[in-house]
Formats: C-alpha cells, structure tokens, sequence
C-alpha cells in the first residue's frame, strides 16, 4: 500500500541523535548497570500537591472529555500567571491547553505555516523540530548558534536569512541542548524583526523555571507583540511530570478557533482530571518547583566544575536548562563514536548532539536528570575515559 508524501517528510528527522541511547536500553535490559545521562526525564518525585489533586480527581471520576482547549479553570489561571510575570495583557481567551510542548509547538505550527513558506529557526535546535516543520509543509531555515558566541544568536545572520516567504522565526530560551538564555535585548531585536518583516515569533519555553544566569524572558513580555507572538510550555520538566502531558499555548485570541479546530481533529482534547490536578500549580507557587530549579542550578555547577579538566574537552556552565554540553572536538572523535566509545568502557550513556544541527558537531549532551551522586560518578568515569583517551593519542605526554 501507498503511504502519504507526509510520513517522508516526518521519517527519521531528529533520530539518529537516539543511536547511542537506544544501544544503552539494550545494554541495560541485558543486566549490564548503565548511567544513563542522555534523557531529560526528571529523577524528581512530583509534587505531593500535584499528585493529591489529580488522584483527588480522577476518584472523583472526572474521567469524561475534557473541553477540548482546557478547562477554563485552568487556562484563567495560567493566563494570570502570564499577566503577573510578563506585565502584558493575557486572559483565558488567550491559552489553549494541550498535551504537552511538543503537541502546543506541532499544532501551532500547523496553524500558522504551510508549504511555500519559511520557519528560521537558529540551530542546534531541539531535535523534534525538523519533523513538525516537515508535517507543516513548511522549509526549515537554519541559522547557527555558534559556540565562539556561548550560542547566542548571531542577530545579522538572522536577519540576513530572512526571505519574503519566510512566516515564523522559532526561537527556545532556555535552550536545549546548549542552556543558553537569551537576553531581553536579543528578544527585543527578534522582536523588532518580527514587527518589520510581518513574522510570527514561535517561543519554546518549556525550560522557563532553570534560569540561572540571567531571569527567563518570556517572549509574551515583548510590548505590541500580542498579536504575532505564541508561546509554548508545559509542567513536564518544571514540575517533573512529563507523563502528565500537561502543557499550554499562549497567543493572540484569534488562534484560538484555529487551534480548536486543529484540537478538533487531533486530539479531541486532554484529560480532564489531568487539567483539574494542574490548577495547584498556577493557584500558589509549590515548594516543589522552586526546589528543583536549585537542584538543577546545583548539579549544572557540579558537573561543569568536575568536567573542566577533561583532557582534550572543553566544557562550559550552562546559563539554564537540564544540560551540560561536553565539546569533545578534540579527542579526535565524533561526537558519536566518543558517545559510544564512552558508553562501552565506562557504561555512561551521553547524547551526541550532531542531529540538533551543524553548529553542535562534536559536542555531547549530558543530561542532569539523575540523582547528584550518580551525575558525580558519570563525571569521574568521563574523566576516566577521556584521560585514557588522551593517553593513547598522545603517548609521550
Ligand atoms: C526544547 C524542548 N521543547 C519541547 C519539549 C517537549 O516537552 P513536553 O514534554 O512538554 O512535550 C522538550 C522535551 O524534552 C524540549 O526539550
């Protein structure tokens, strides 16, 4: 039988960068023990809060179709949130619930490019993109972050990669993998682009909680940008429920029918208990999720400082987000052959981080979701292998 010109586009984008970890399943289901760093699924147990409510209401057998954007229950108070830290106007008609960023970013994305058009969006970048542009239709449009610039935007090469065909600029602070937060100024500049070039600005700031070299700037903080600006997040990493499939889509007003529409046909909308359960998290600021930006704060200064004398690495302190990028271009090896090399002497399994694009080569992803005394033991077996390494490349030294 024929499949649709679609699954091609979909097909293998992004996943190759899974090679490694997928052999550490393997190695790990036979018996063998195997750090595994290169996932961002939090260690952390959720919130008891959190937990209590859901379980509150899903006894409550609040168990039939939710409203298929979310309950207006939760998106009043998510929309206050959003008011109460950007200064922007932001209600309920401004938030879609829906099953996670990455359903939130797709749908969007549907909703506001096709075939004919552009999405820029600087890279490395997360490694689900490529495909949601490709089911869109749409042509993705790079342009790097380079690790000379602490993987900032180069903001003229931005600029210069704008097209008239181009509709959306794609930007993700705190990013993954590199951690680079992006300053008000630079959110400004996107801004500013977005308004001259008629562009929708698409914001991923599902890291938002884990800034720590500079506050998290929400792109929904930008003035006069309501009605070209959407931003996407989700409680999956800032309250260690990824499974809860929890996130939401702030935009102007007239999304919304859009994305109902959409919801309409994909999803038919999310879990009702699921959303009731949330509504603690936007009510009061749970202990939980201040707890966790400083265990991330925590384990990034630790793993950074434990890696600095990696022969032949350079490694650098992420400004936020789960992750430690390890550039490991002078060992000789790609980023790859140094992931799985490392996974078969030492049993630490790391993410190549080659398939987020051009600009992350050679460097490896070190994911801080594991307790510290695990993270402390991956660093001192990296080091192991990595000085082993440099032995056996230069023997005299
Ligand atoms: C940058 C980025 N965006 C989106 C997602 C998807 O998050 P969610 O679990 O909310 O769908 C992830 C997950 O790791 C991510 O790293």
């Amino acid at each position: 039988m024929r499949y649709a010109a679609l699954t091609n586009r979909v097909a293998g984008k992004g996943s190759d960068v899974w090679k490694v970890h997928m052999e550490a399943n393997h190695m790990a289901a036979a018996g063998h023990e195997i750090l595994i760093l290169s996932i961002a699924n939090p260690d952390q147990a959720p919130s008891p809060a959190l937990l209590d409510a859901t379980i509150a209401a899903l006894r409550d057998r609040h168990t039939g179709y939710a409203a298929i954007i979310g309950e207006r229950e939760l998106r009043e108070p998510i929309a206050a949130r959003y008011a109460a830290r950007t200064g922007q106007p932001c209600t309920f008609e401004n938030v879609v619930v829906v099953q996670g960023a990455q359903a939130g970013l797709f749908f969007s994305l549907l909703c506001i490019a096709g075939v004919g058009d552009e999405v820029l969006v600087p890279e490395p970048m997360y490694a689900t993109y490529e495909a949601a542009c490709g089911a869109s239709g749409a042509t993705l449009v790079h342009t790097p972050l380079r690790p000379e610039g602490g993987f900032h935007p180069d903001l003229a090469a931005l600029e210069r990669a704008i097209t008239p065909r181009t509709r959306v600029i794609w930007i993700n602070t705190p990013h993954n993998p590199t951690g680079a937060v992006l300053r008000r100024d630079e959110l400004e500049f996107i801004g500013a682009l977005c308004r001259k070039h008629d562009l929708w600005l698409l914001s991923d700031e599902v890291y938002e909680e884990f800034a720590y070299a500079r506050p998290h700037t929400s792109a929904w903080s930008l003035p006069d940008m309501q009605d070209r600006t959407i931003v996407v997040s989700s409680l999956s990493k800032s309250h260690a429920v990824p499974g809860f499939r929890l996130g939401w889509v702030v935009g102007p007003k007239e999304l919304l029918p859009h994305l109902w529409n959409i919801l309409n046909c994909g999803t038919f909308g999310g879990s009702p208990f699921v959303h009731e359960g949330a509504q603690v998290v936007f009510e009061k600021e749970l202990p939980e999720g201040l707890e966790m930006r400083a265990i991330y704060q925590r384990r990034a200064a630790m793993m950074t400082r434990e890696l600095r004398d990696t022969r032949h690495c350079q490694v650098s302190q992420p400004e936020g987000g789960m992750f430690v990028l390890l550039d490991v271009r002078d060992t000789g090896l790609g980023a790859e052959d140094f992931a799985r090399a490392l996974l078969h002497a030492e049993h630490v399994s790391v993410l190549p981080c080659d398939g987020f694009g051009p600009s992350a080569v050679g460097h490896v992803r070190i994911s801080l979701t594991a307790p510290d005394e695990k993270l402390e033991e991956g660093a001192r077996r990296i080091v192991k292998f990595t000085t082993r390494l440099a032995a056996e490349k230069h023997p005299s030294r």
